[in-house]
């Protein structure tokens, strides 16, 4: 099985899974794929690793990509996230006049709200990702996802802004500057002395002051919502879920998987990280007989630690085997432990052989006791 095709025809791949299992190391050798297949890549990380970034040249958060140098016939680039940079352009773009926008980038609750929102991190990584494939000339955009819970928070995400922007408890705000609705006024301006007194009347006038200058780009931001979202369900856009072979994340991966399958985005690859190797051609409980056979002897201890690290291999195996059953017939690749993290070019390269190669074909299951 190989990652290959995928990196050779999509424009667009997501890389979605559970905390630390590899997402960020999974994009970037995505990107440099396709680098290495002549494309022009790009990788969206999102709070890589401290020596990941430096390898990727990327010392600070910038809002445009940086090219990395290599030995490949495509171009390889790659960003950090910066989710208040990525909302404040944003803003600029759809707010009618500059000075509108202004006073959006300075009102507090902006500035609060812009990254203390759930999702915004996720809603500015489709955002990014949208941009990049639509404005920045790359043939190949990988982005890497933020630690969620819920697959769906990418989907949902763009949307849920603007159902922010349409709360109701917010239009209500909003409506003593409304001439017309006099009648609701009063009730209102109840409602506000209400919440001034629970919040503050600081933090309601920013809010008002808030919802107020985003008057008027709701459709703006909406419409931009629809196509983040008509990208993401593009035929040109892969869905590639990681994992690793614990129990836990497996767990996470299944999930995930379901809540794609919802929303009607098939898993297009799955990749197994961080697998422990396999040493014996046959199974553990063969090991064990063998070991028993051998006494007391100093060979009958290793056939049982070979009989241990294989029964590790076979549950690992076995479990790897259910998730895949539930995402066929997305290929598996699986990416052994290292014995060191990836904080390199060489280190992202040596994941890509896995990924690209083949190489990480175990050997055929065994049945135990034959
Ligand atoms: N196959 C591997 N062998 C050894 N180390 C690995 C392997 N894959 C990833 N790592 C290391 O594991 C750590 C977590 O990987 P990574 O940052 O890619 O995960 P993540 O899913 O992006 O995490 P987070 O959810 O926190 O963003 C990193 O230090 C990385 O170098
Ligand atoms: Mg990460």
């Amino acid at each position: 099985m190989t990652l290959a095709p995928l990196t050779r025809t999509r424009r667009v791949i997501v890389c979605t899974g559970s905390g630390g299992v590899g997402k960020t190391t999974t994009a970037a050798v995505l990107a440099m794929e396709g680098a290495r297949q002549g494309r022009r890549a790009v990788v969206v990380t999102i709070d890589p690793a401290k020596r990941l970034a430096d390898a990727l040249g990327l010392e600070s958060l910038a809002d445009t990509p940086t090219e990395i140098e290599g030995d490949w016939p495509g171009e390889l680039w790659a960003l950090m996230l910066d989710t208040k940079s990525t909302f404040d352009s944003l803003v600029m773009k759809y707010a009618p006049s500059r000075s509108q926008a202004e006073g959006i980038l300075r009102n507090r609750f902006y500035r609060n709200v812009s990254s203390a929102l759930s999702g915004t991190q996720e809603y500015m990584a489709m955002e990014k990702l949208y941009e990049l494939h639509e404005e920045g000339g790359f043939e190949l955009v990988v982005v890497d996802t933020p630690p969620t819970r819920n697959a769906l928070d990418f989907i949902d995400a763009p949307r849920r802004l603007t159902r922010f922007l349409d709360n109701r408890v917010f239009r209500l705000l909003m409506m003593p500057t409304r001439a017309y609705l006099k009648a609701v006024n009063v009730a209102t301006r109840t409602l506000l002395r209400t919440i001034s007194r629970v919040v503050g009347s600081e933090v309601v006038q920013d809010a008002v002051a808030f919802f107020q200058a985003f008057e008027g780009m709701e459709e703006g931001f909406r419409q931009r919502a629809d196509r983040v979202l008509n990208l993401l369900a593009d035929p040109a856009t892969a869905f590639l879920l990681v994992t690793t072979p614990r129990a836990d994340a497996l767990e996470e991966g299944r999930f995930f998987a379901a809540k794609l399958e919802e929303a009607g985005i098939p898993v297009e690859a799955l990749v197994v990280n961080r697998m422990h190797p396999r040493f014996a051609s046959v199974g553990a409980e063969v090991l064990r007989k063998r070991a028993g056979a051998q006494g007391d002897s100093a060979l009958a201890g290793l056939y049982e630690n070979l009989a241990e690290f294989t029964q590790l291999a076979e549950v690992e195996e076995a479990h790897v085997a259910e998730l895949s059953e539930r995402v066929r017939p997305a290929p598996l690749v699986r990416v052994p432990f290292l014995p060191s993290d990836v904080h390199d070019l060489d280190g992202l390269a040596e994941i890509g052989t896995y990924l690209f190669d083949g190489d990480g074909e175990p050997a055929p299951p065994q049945t135990p006791g034959h």
